[in-house]
């Protein structure tokens, strides 16, 4: 009987895994040998250091579109991922929910695989 439950424990903490995988997979291929699919809680972290809350919610509009809408609009497009990433490497210009522009958050001074991460982290909303 014990033997059984420490079983199904094992099972269902594979299955929760395998879960949390999907929920983040890649958009395309530009892994680095090693690196993980993506990490979500690091793709969070590195959010909210780097202050992109303020303006972006996971569903929420504010001065950006919401992570989802990202998602949504970059939905089986193959370039998403390295058009986001030199998105966030360039600065280039953003247009604000009230209309005005001004330059997109640069964030090159970011470990590249940690950009990707959240990268994939966003396209997977
Ligand atoms: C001052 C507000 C502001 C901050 C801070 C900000 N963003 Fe944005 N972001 C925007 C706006 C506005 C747009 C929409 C730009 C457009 O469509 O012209 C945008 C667009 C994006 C896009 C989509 C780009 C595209 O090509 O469609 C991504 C991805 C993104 N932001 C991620 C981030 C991340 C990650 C951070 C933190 C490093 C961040 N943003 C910080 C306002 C902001």
């Amino acid at each position: 009987m014990k033997y059984n439950t420490h079983r199904t424990l094992g099972l269902l903490g594979a299955m929760m895994m395998a879960a949390a995988m999907s929920a983040c997979a890649p958009v395309n291929a530009t892994l680095a040998a090693g690196e993980p699919e993506c990490n979500p809680v690091a793709a969070k972290a590195l959010v909210k250091k780097d202050h992109c809350t303020t303006c972006h919610g996971l569903n929420k509009q504010k001065a950006g579109p919401s992570y989802s809408a990202l998602a949504t609009k970059y939905h089986g497009n193959p370039n998403a991922e390295a058009d986001l990433y030199a998105h966030l490497t360039t600065g280039d210009a953003a247009t604000m929910s009230d209309g005005h522009t001004e330059y997109h958050k640069c964030i090159a001074n970011e470990k590249p695989e940690k950009i990707r991460n959240m990268v994939r982290w966003v396209l997977s909303q």
